[in-house]
């Protein structure tokens, strides 16, 4: 059955657990970030978009992929024809994680430490939407759902049946594409993505 909250219903719940997650010191990380970047989207959704982690922009705005990352996100999503305000988007780790260099704040990589002490979050957050379809975007998200480090790569487009009886994709993170140096690669890598977000948008129909 769903997890009801105070409202009796998931969304309550959802607003509940963020609350909650607004004051979490489970790991070091919450210090110097901003504020907690909490899941976004209907407590109903079929299909579930775990990220790695916020980034600069998503620390200040305290929402997810709303950057460089997101922006991509949402171009790719809409070519697949997946509605991005139907998904629940979230991240495997919840506070922005940097290094200071002068004035910028440079993306550092979130240990499986950290991973393994978010995942109180993302486990609740997939325990009260209870999507169809859950999608890892890269290797941390995919760490998160799975429990350990695995190779995108290897576990690339096929369902992966999860414990709770849903079904789980992994696929590359948006950052990945932004990061591909050669314009070839990068539009076919991109055109990859593409076609794995039309596929899992046609699997939580
Ligand atoms: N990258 C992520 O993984 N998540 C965000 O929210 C933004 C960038």
């Amino acid at each position: 059955a769903k997890r009801t909250g105070p409202g009796g219903n998931a969304e309550g719940a959802l607003a509940a657990l963020r609350e909650e997650a607004a004051h979490c010191r489970r790991c070091p990380l919450w210090k110097p970030a901003t504020q907690t970047v909490f899941g976004e989207g209907p407590a109903d959704a079929a299909l579930l978009f775990i990220g790695e982690q916020p980034g600069d922009q998503e620390d200040l705005a305290g929402k997810p992929f709303v950057g460089p990352a997101g922006q991509l996100f949402d171009r790719a999503l809409a070519e697949a024809g997946v509605d991005r305000a139907r998904a629940y988007v979230s991240n495997a780790v919840k506070h922005f994680k940097f290094e200071p260099r002068g004035k910028r704040r440079i993306h550092s990589k979130p240990n499986a430490g950290e991973i393994e002490a978010c995942r109180w979050w993302i486990d609740q957050e997939r325990a009260i939407v209870r999507p169809k379809v859950t999608v890892a975007l890269g290797a941390t998200a995919a760490h998160s759902l799975l429990g350990k480090s695995v190779t995108i790569s290897k576990l690339r487009g096929e369902p992966i049946a999860l414990a709770d009886g849903s079904e789980g994709w992994v696929t590359v993170h948006p950052s990945f594409l932004l990061r591909l140096p050669d314009e070839e690669r990068k539009a076919e890598e991109y055109a990859r993505f593409v076609e794995d977000l039309r596929r899992v948008g046609e699997r939580a129909k």
